[in-house]
């Protein structure tokens, strides 16, 4: 729904930038249902399904979720008009979505949220009947690339172009057994084992090839990511597996006119990075040392104590602080910097992660200071609503007519995914920025650039 505020203005001073000529009709109304296709039930799944599902029976508030509490500043500050981004953009509803999921452990998403631990029997408790009704699909699934588990409900098939021929049927059947209008797919299933994209994932034609012939450089998260871009559903990518950070992706992507983007939810410490770095660096103080330990004890956890996952993980993580404060830029500043990341895993906290992080630096003089945090975070609390920001936003892209890396969604990753040779903004301040004027180019409004001389003539 449009905002009753949208004027059009011209003659604006140099504030203003309008980049095309974007208009609101050229977005297709968010009739229907939306079918949100999870890959992977557990923690993340089942925590966003439990949080949406509270939110329509009002026994809970969206917390975290931009498209759900967020407000837009549209205009002049004197103008005083900041819709609720929801009211201004025309988003699927709450009430719209469907859920789907894929998962080799056949526990259903009430069972999954039980064993995960992640909520209080007390609040998944009243949701039992609508989400033991959620069972997951058998799952394309390997464990040459999940080492950490296994599970029976998987998919056999003589190749892994069949495994994805399944995948793809499954989409369709669920969108016609579901009566959904539309559809999106996030990956919020196990980090897979560290590949880099090869000559197999080049092209269309050769990641083709590749999975008729059992490639080993194609990962099962490949398989749900080729398949729905082969039906033209939009993919996020949660976790840091390569995925479609890929040619052959990205080409799909494009020929399909589908939205992309990804990849590893920007949940706890990196959360935390994004935001303390940018301001460091906004004050010009060096950073010497950046030391960064987690303990959790959930499947994700288990899963990351393999070191092929966590070198998966550690690729997504290093890389913010890097692009944030640009030592090629200020080498007396962060030339020396010592960054490191661990992650180790502790049953006895469950989902209930602590990260600890202590920053060395120093200001005037080169005098030294340390910074320690202790974040006694839950994970999934932090990831839940990304996927359901994820979800409503792909989809409004996809019916504005955007498709390939959608890069204004950066704010919800670790490691923003970007056009080829582009490198990602990583600060949590310009990626929401950026976020924001999307949604008002998008609308047909004035972008912000906050420069505010108006005000003074
Ligand atoms: N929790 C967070 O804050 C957070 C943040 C960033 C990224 N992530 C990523 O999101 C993903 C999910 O995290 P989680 O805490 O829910 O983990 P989880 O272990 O609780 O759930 C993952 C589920 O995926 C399933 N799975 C594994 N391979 C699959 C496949 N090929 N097809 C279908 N299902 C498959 C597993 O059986 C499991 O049930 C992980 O990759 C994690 O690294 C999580």
């Amino acid at each position: 729904m449009a905002s009753p505020n949208q004027k059009k203005r011209s003659n604006r001073p140099e504030r203003i930038r309008k980049v095309d000529n974007r208009s609101p009709d050229q977005i297709a109304a968010a009739d229907g249902k939306l079918g949100v296709l999870l890959v992977g039930l557990g923690a993340v799944s089942t925590t966003f399904i439990a949080g949406v599902e509270a939110a329509r029976r009002g026994l809970n508030r969206p917390i975290g979720s931009l498209t759900q509490m967020a407000t837009i500043r549209l205009g002049k500050r004197t103008d005083t008009n900041t819709p609720l981004i929801r009211d201004f953009v025309p988003l699927a509803g709450l009430d719209d979505l469907v859920f789907g999921a894929w998962d080799p452990i056949p526990d259903n998403a009430y069972k999954s949220a039980q064993v995960c631990g992640v909520l209080r029997p007390e609040d998944i408790g009243p949701l039992e009947d609508f989400m033991s009704g959620i069972v997951p699909m058998t799952a394309a699934f390997d464990t040459d690339y999940v080492k950490k588990l296994d599970g029976p409900n998987v998919k056999t098939g003589a190749n892994k172009r069949e495994l994805a021929d399944q995948i793809r049927e499954d989409i369709r059947r669920f969108k016609e057994e579901n009566g959904c209008d539309r559809l999106v797919m996030v990956w919020a299933a196990s980090t897979e084992i560290f590949l880099k994209a090869t000559h197999v994932h080049a092209s269309i034609e050769a990641f083709e090839a590749a999975m008729e012939a059992n490639d080993p450089a194609i990962a099962p998260s490949m398989l749900y990511a080729w398949a729905a871009l082969r039906e033209g559903v939009p993919f996020a990518n949660g976790a840091p597996n390569l995925t479609i950070d890929m040619p052959a992706m990205t080409a799909l992507a494009a020929e399909n006119s589908t939205p992309i983007c990804g990849r590893d939810f920007k949940t706890g410490q990196t959360l935390l990075k994004t935001i303390i770095a940018p301001g460091l660096k906004a004050r010009m103080l060096g950073l010497s040392g950046w030391f960064s330990t987690n303990i959790l004890g959930n499947r994700d956890g288990e899963v990351l104590d393999d070191p092929e996952s966590f070198k998966t993980k550690e690729e997504s993580k290093l890389g913010a602080l890097e692009h944030i404060l640009q030592p090629d830029l200020y080498p007396e500043l962060y030339g020396d910097m010592y960054h490191k990341v661990r992650i180790n895993y502790y049953p006895p906290r469950g989902d209930n992660k602590e990260g600890w992080d202590n920053l060395d630096i120093f200001g005037w003089m080169g005098y030294d200071m340390q910074i320690k945090i202790d974040f006694l975070c839950r994970d999934s609390i932090l990831a839940a609503p990304i996927v359901l920001d994820l979800a409503l936003f792909l989809d409004l892209a996809q019916r504005a007519g955007l498709s390939g890396v959608q890069e204004w969604l950066s704010f919800y990753f670790k490691a923003p995914q970007t056009a080829a040779g582009l490198y990602p903004e990583h600060d949590i301040f310009i990626q929401q920025w950026k976020l924001k004027n999307t949604l008002r180019w998008l609308m047909g409004q004035d972008l912000i650039t906050h420069l505010g001389q108006e005000y003074y003539d």
